[in-house]
């Protein structure tokens, strides 16, 4: 059974629409917490709204950064989590997570990585960047999590065309439907291999 700890730092539809099609679609997967380095995210009340464990863990609750990472493995471990997936979490994956999860934790990206990946790539500026470039397509990336941002292997990619009247938000939107379709593809698969 893949178990799985969400990381996210937003509003948490990609949370919601993995919740929801793991249910829909029974995928032999359960999300069995979520961790927000911010206390006002969406993501979390949603998670109380779902009945899932839900916590606020931030490096600024911590003198120490290796406390820090300490608390996250210690969540991780008393959930059984087995997976994790970022899912608009604005933080980096500290080493110490990564070397414990080898392979099992992937990210979500609203482009077509290897374009429009990297540090500060994130939100809006990605969609503004494409359309600045008058891209024909984008699109969301599911990729392994590495120690660099948006580098790791990928995993699946989903394409929408982008029309000549698209603005960044109305991109944002498309993208973001392909988002909640591709997320829990890939977890089928993942829960598939399990
Ligand atoms: C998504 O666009 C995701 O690709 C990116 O952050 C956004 C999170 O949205 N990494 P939400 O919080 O899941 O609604």
């Amino acid at each position: 059974m893949l178990n799985i700890a969400v990381f996210a730092s937003g509003r948490g539809s990609n949370f919601e629409a993995l919740y929801r099609a793991i249910g829909k679609e029974k995928i032999q997967a359960k999300i069995v917490l979520v961790i927000s380095n911010n206390s006002s995210s969406g993501i979390l009340s949603l998670a109380h709204t779902f009945n899932i464990p839900a916590f606020h863990i931030s490096q600024r609750q911590f003198s120490d950064p290796n406390l820090f990472q300490q608390k996250i493995l210690e969540t991780l471990t008393s959930f059984n989590a087995n997976f994790i997936v970022l899912a608009g979490y604005m933080k980096k994956m500290d080493p110490v997570i990564i070397r414990a999860f080898p392979d099992r934790i992937i990210n979500i990206h609203p482009a077509l990585l290897p374009k429009y990946g990297g540090e500060g790539m994130y939100g809006m500026n990605v969609h503004k960047a494409v359309i600045a470039a008058k891209e024909k397509e984008s699109g969301a990336t599911v990729h392994f999590v590495n120690e660099e941002y948006d580098n790791g292997a990928i995993i699946g990619q989903k394409k929408i065309i982008v029309d000549s009247n698209d603005t960044a938000e109305s991109l944002a939107a498309k993208v973001l439907t392909v988002e909640h379709e591709l997320l829990p593809s890939i977890i089928k698969l993942f829960s598939e291999k399990n």
